[in-house]
This record gives C-alpha cells, sequence and structure tokens, in this order.
C-alpha cells in the first residue's frame, strides 16, 4: 500500500482557505482555541502596548483576544488563505493590518515588532524556516508565543485519549443504508521536539524560555465537527443526505476525550 505524502504548503493553505467558513464556525462553538489563545496572551508582558505580530492569524480570533486585554497595542495578521484574510477583516475591520504572507516571508515585511504570536497553526508550518523569519521581525527582548497541538510533539504524541468517533459515523451511515466511512489516507504527524526547537532557536537568536504541557477534555463529538468540516468528508454520499448523516452521527456520539497541547516561550536575544 502507498504511503500517505505530506501535503505541500500551497495544499496546506487551500485547505484553510476552503474550510475557512466552517472554522470561523468551529472555533465559535469549542472554547479549546480560545482557551489556547488566552494562554499564548499570557506569555506576553501584562502590560503590553507595542505591536504584536498574528502569525497564520486566520479569522482573526488571537487578534481579536488580545485587543480586548491591550488595547493600546496594534497587530499585523499575517495569514496566507485569502477567506482567512477575509474574515478576519469582517471580524477586526481597520483594527489590524492584514497581510498576505507566509510564516517564513514574515521576516521580509520590514516590521520590527513587539511580540509575535502564533496558535494552532504552528504544525503546520516548517520550523526551520519559520523561526529564523520570526526572529528577524521581532525587537530584541521581545516574546514569540507560540502553541503545539500534543500530536505534532514528541513527548505528548502518544498521550491523546481518545474515542473511535468514526465508529458514530458509520452507525448513522448504517442507519440510512450507506456504505461505511472510507478510512482517509492521513500521513501522521511530523513531530517537534524541545530540543529540535530550542537549536534552531539558538541558531536564529530566539532563545527557548518556557514549554508548558497542557491537558484539555474536549467531547468526543468535537472530532466529528473537526472533520466535517472538509469537503472530502462523507463525499461518497449524496449532498443533500450528507448533512442528515453528520447531524445523526453527532447525535450518537459519546465520550470524552483527553488531547494536550504545548505552550512554549521564546525569547528574542
Ligand atoms: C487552525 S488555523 C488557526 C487560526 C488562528 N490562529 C486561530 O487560532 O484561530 C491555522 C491557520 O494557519 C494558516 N497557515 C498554514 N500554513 C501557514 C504558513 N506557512 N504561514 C502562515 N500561516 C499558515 C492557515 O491558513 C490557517 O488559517
Amino acid at each position: 500500500m502507498s504511503k500517505p505524502v505530506e501535503p505541500s504548503e500551497d495544499e496546506i493553505i487551500r485547505s484553510w482557505h476552503v474550510r475557512a467558513r466552517a472554522y470561523d464556525d468551529l472555533i465559535g462553538r469549542w472554547s479549546i482555541f480560545t482557551e489556547m489563545v488566552d494562554r499564548l496572551i499570557d506569555l506576553i508582558p501584562s502590560d503590553f502596548a507595542g505591536h504584536a505580530l498574528d502569525i497564520g492569524g486566520g479569522s482573526g480570533l488571537l487578534s481579536e483576544r488580545l485587543l480586548d486585554r491591550h488595547s493600546n497595542a496594534s497587530i499585523t495578521l499575517v495569514e496566507p488563505a485569502e477567506e482567512m484574510r477575509s474574515l478576519a477583516l469582517h471580524r477586526l475591520g481597520d483594527r489590524v493590518e492584514i497581510r498576505d504572507v507566509t510564516s517564513h516571508e514574515v521576516g521580509e515585511l520590514g516590521i520590527v515588532a513587539d511580540a509575535a504570536l502564533c496558535s494552532a497553526s504552528f504544525h503546520l508550518m516548517n520550523e526551520n524556516t519559520t523561526l529564523p523569519s520570526v526572529a528577524a521581525a521581532l525587537k530584541s527582548g521581545s516574546v514569540f508565543a507560540v502553541n503545539l497541538w500534543g500530536h505534532s510533539f514528541d513527548e505528548t504524541a502518544t498521550l491523546d485519549q481518545k474515542v473511535d468517533w468514526t465508529v458514530f459515523v458509520d452507525l448513522a451511515l448504517c442507519e440510512s443504508g450507506e456504505r461505511p466511512l472510507p478510512r482517509p489516507k492521513r500521513a501522521p504527524s511530523r513531530l517537534r521536539s524541545a530540543d529540535g526547537l530550542r537549536r534552531i532557536g539558538e541558531a536564529c537568536g530566539l532563545h527557548l524560555q518556557e514549554k508548558q504541557i497542557v491537558e484539555s477534555r474536549i467531547e468526543t463529538r468535537f472530532n466529528i465537527e473537526f472533520a466535517a468540516m472538509t469537503d472530502i468528508f462523507l463525499d461518497h454520499v449524496a449532498p443533500v443526505r450528507r448533512e442528515r448523516i453528520i447531524n445523526r452521527a453527532l447525535e450518537l456520539c459519546t465520550g470524552i476525550d483527553t488531547i494536550f497541547s504545548v505552550d512554549f516561550r521564546f525569547i528574542k536575544k
């Protein structure tokens, strides 16, 4: 059997462009995204009033929360997916500057920022090019606060305890006389390590000062909602029946998962 291939950067960005609206709805319903963002904001100085970079800023959740807590701050939100930028513009208007660049192009913007933050996005980025780029855009002494989903970090990759949500989707499919869910061929997450991040950081002037592993509990049905954001999910079912089957799977789904995320605080030397 052929091995699943890691998607290219363009494919990743396109996939977020396509599911931007569904993602924006999802983060409104599931507090884990806001909790992750708030913990990163806790890592910058409590009296922050400078210029911040929101990297992989998506539809603007982090920028919005940062401005709520630091009303004198200014922000450049960096986001390469067009539909995400349009949602961020809708959410934030002219309260932030929005730029169509990737994480490894941040250093070429000509911005010298007082902080950089990156939530729920770093696992999609290449740390070898992103860390030097972020370092180039930061003033000495400023913070880069970034998190990683536990599935992309070596110390936590095997810790997630998940109920098999696909069982509930198969039940809903079966009730409707449909074939079971085709098992997705997904490349396993590329694992980062604290040592690896520390080494890349040191080489570009970012000192890894703090790492905190956070355990969260979340209803198993979150995974169904997450999978259903992409239109390839249940694409073997007629579009008119798809939504009903997803809703039925959500109804049937029980269970609580334990998932991990990891917060890092780098300081620009
Ligand atoms: C899961 S969303 C997170 C959005 C936002 N930070 C939040 O917390 O809601 C991931 C975002 O990272 C963006 N992204 C993916 N690869 C990127 C890259 N190389 N540089 C910058 N952003 C990237 C995607 O377009 C997407 O909007």
